[in-house]
């Protein structure tokens, strides 16, 4: 008897490390890919543009806003975006939220950071060089209204 319940277990460690890799890969693969659970829930992808002469309140809400700060000894210049122009901040909850921002300089990505719904708000700070860019691009994507975007020429 002592011996038939060796073998089950034994039988049943074998499984156990033969089934653990894998397991433990998918969930490294959730932690590093934070989309793989809210996937469902970001379901548009189109791209926005903000009306310039007569936003309305919607636009506002979804245009990022970039904020120039100082530069640091090392040569990287304070870059703060908001998401929402004129004092209109866009919401974070588990239906609704901004799910990414990035910034492009001069047309290429510099930086992306992406946001847990209901417990980050869309805004970021990034420390970037500058030097001969001409323009910053922030984009945002909101899990319910789309991809909208803001340019600045510096
Ligand atoms: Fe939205």
């Amino acid at each position: 008897m002592k011996r038939r319940e060796a073998l089950k277990i034994g039988a049943l460690g074998l499984m156990a490390a033969a089934v653990t890799p894998v397991m433990a890969s998918k969930n490294e693969n959730d932690e590093v890919n934070p989309y793989g659970k809210y996937r469902e829930k970001i379901y548009n992808r189109n791209r926005y543009t903000k009306d310039a002469k007569n936003p309305t309140k919607g636009e506002l809400k979804h245009t990022p806003e970039i904020k120039i700060g100082k530069k640091d000894a090392k040569g990287y210049t304070l870059v703060e975006i908001t998401i929402g122009q004129e004092g209109i901040i866009h919401p974070s909850s588990e239906a609704h939220w901004i799910d990414f921002i990035e910034l492009d300089a001069d047309a290429k990505l510099v930086a992306r950071t992406l946001f847990e719904p209901g417990k980050a708000m869309g805004y970021v700070a990034y420390k970037v060089k500058l030097d001969g860019v001409k323009k910053l691009t922030a984009r945002e994507g909101c899990n319910k209204h789309g991809i909208w975007e803001y340019t600045i020429n510096l």
